[in-house]
């Protein structure tokens, strides 16, 4: 019987179909963009664990309220604060120094997600990928976007 695929591209579906999964609920021009470079090879340095390139820009709205909204709301803000729900997650964070734009370090939220000092969520840390998107959203200037 005829192979439906080649077997090189079969590999890197079942290597990246996981991966794949996850980014396209997503559903952003920033993270297809990603994909289609990776999977045509013209950014074949970029993994997905690697920082998003300079100029894909992060949107608050669509790459990281989805973050938040999977993994942080059952408890924030019910059982601590901050309220990190979409529609208050924006001013609650950027209102303080849970996120401080282009100031990675000072980002109390950011530190969280690297667990200094204690991870966040306590279940464990973040696919590298979803970090690297909040990493890039405030180095671009935490934008309401
Ligand atoms: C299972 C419940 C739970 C989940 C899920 C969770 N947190 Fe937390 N979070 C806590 C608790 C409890 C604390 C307080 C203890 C601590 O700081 O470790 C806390 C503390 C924090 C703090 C520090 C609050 C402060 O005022 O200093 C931040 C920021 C935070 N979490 C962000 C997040 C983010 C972002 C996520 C999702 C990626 C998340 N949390 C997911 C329970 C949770």
């Amino acid at each position: 019987m005829k192979k439906p695929y080649p077997d090189y591209f079969r590999t890197l579906v079942l290597h990246l179909s996981p991966i794949m999964e996850k980014m396209l609920k997503l559903k952003r021009p920033a993270v297809a963009t990603i994909l289609m470079l990776f999977l045509s090879g013209c950014y074949y340095d970029v993994g997905l664990e690697e920082t998003i390139p300079d100029n894909i820009v992060v949107s608050f709205a669509f790459d990281i309220q989805p973050i938040l909204t999977t993994n942080c709301t059952a408890c924030h803000p019910v059982l601590r604060p901050p309220d990190l729900t979409a529609g208050n997650s924006y001013n609650t964070i950027t209102n303080g120094s849970y996120i401080v734009p282009n100031n990675l370090g000072a980002s109390v939220l950011y530190q969280k997600l690297l667990g200094n000092p204690s991870v966040m969520p306590p279940s464990g840390a973040l696919p590298t990928a979803d970090i690297n998107l909040v990493k890039s959203w405030i180095e671009q200037g935490a934008l309401n976007n």
